[in-house]
């Protein structure tokens, strides 16, 4: 038939998750069904993911959410064309799981096995969900990425800018655990950055004006730790504002990055009207960041696109839409014995 369906598996962090994905023969998606298993609440205590328990987590939960995925969409093992699992990069447990979960359920139904690189949903999930054209601009901000990436096609993709540090997730994170806030710090850092002065301390801004795309946040957080020290005894009020001094900053250093990838594509690109910024990962939930880069790309003429926040963090729809994507641009399907990789630029 025109339509081709896929189930998709994401095991490659904390999020267990399961997906079947349609793509008809325009090139729309569409997710028939999809859950997502958080293992928050098991990692919370440790004040991080820790990859033993995330490990254990998945193999006890993969199965029945693929049933259930399968089940919400209306489908079979027997009756989806193919299976997506992610490969890499991740943690190395995690990735163990799902794809041998997939190469199982490949090698028991004859099914072609997609093996996905997780950067590659996250930079296609925008032509699930807005049905983008190629080319566009990507910036994945998560807790382990930070990077801008030119998406030029399926499997092509040029990294224009990465962080030569911390990921900007982690600085949130880094930055929440250092003021005693809860974990995932980000949320926790955007509440209390509420009630905050943004001018009260003057946060650096790392390689702001530099020509290279590359980002910096470990100083940040070094900057953060002096100002919590300097000040005895740290009251509710002074959390306040060097939170929303640390989000000024790191709105100021994404606007001048990002800025500067605008300017690059346009340059690239003087025949596309309208190009697309898009934006994924955890990150993007935080609603001063995102309301900086829809003013950047406003200035710029680019349109900004956010996918849902579900699509945004890890999901298997990503993973599934990318088999998909792969499937139909003619790709080859992976060898059962492809290998999980923990690193996979
Ligand atoms: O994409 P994601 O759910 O998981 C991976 O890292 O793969 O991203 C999680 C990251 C965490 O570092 C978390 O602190 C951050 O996204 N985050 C936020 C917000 N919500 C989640 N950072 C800033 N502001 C938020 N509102
Ligand atoms: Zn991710």
């Amino acid at each position: 038939s025109s339509h081709l369906t896929i189930l998709g598996i994401e095991t490659s962090c904390d999020e267990t998750a399961a997906a079947v994905v349609a793509r008809d023969a325009a090139g729309r998606g569409e997710i028939l069904g999809e859950v997502v298993l958080s293992q928050l609440d098991e990692h919370s205590a440790y004040g991080g993911v820790v990859p033993e328990i995330a490990a254990r987590a998945h193999v006890e939960a993969l199965d029945s959410l693929i049933a259930e995925a399968l089940a919400r969409a209306g489908r079979t093992l027997e009756s989806v064309d193919a299976i997506a699992a992610t490969s890499g990069p991740g943690l190395i447990g995690g990735l163990i799981v799902g794809l041998m979960t997939g190469k199982a359920i490949a090698r028991a139904t004859g099914k072609p096995l997609y093996a996905v690189n997780h950067l590659e949903g996250h930079a296609l999930t925008a032509r699930l969900t807005d049905g983008l054209s190629f080319p566009y601009l990507m910036l994945l901000v998560s807790g382990g990425h930070t990077q801008l990436v030119l998406i030029k096609g399926v499997d092509d993709y040029e990294r224009w800018g990465t962080t030569i540090d911390d990921a900007l997730g982690e600085a949130f994170d880094k930055t929440a655990k250092l003021l005693g806030l809860s974990y995932p710090g980000g949320p926790a850092v955007e509440r209390m950055a509420k009630n905050g002065d943004p001018k009260r301390f003057a946060f650096p801004r790392p390689l702001v004006g530099e020509a290279r795309l590359d980002f910096s946040f470990s100083g940040l957080k070094t900057a953060v730790r002096q100002a919590a020290e300097s000040i005895a005894p740290v009251t509710e009020q002074d959390v306040a504002d060097i939170c929303a001094s640390f989000q000024r900053a790191v709105s100021r250093t994404l606007k001048d990055r990002i800025g500067r990838g605008l300017d690059r594509f346009r340059s690239l690109h003087p025949g596309i009207a309208t190009p697309a910024l898009v934006v994924a990962g955890g990150v993007a939930a935080n609603a001063e960041l995102r309301a900086t880069l829809q003013a950047l790309c406003d200035a710029h003429r680019f349109r900004f696109v956010a996918p849902p926040l579900n699509l945004c963090t890890d999901n298997a729809a990503m993973i599934a839409w990318a088999g998909l994507e792969r499937m139909a641009a003619g790709l080859p399907a992976d060898d059962l014995a492809v290998a999980p990789r923990s690193r996979w630029p």
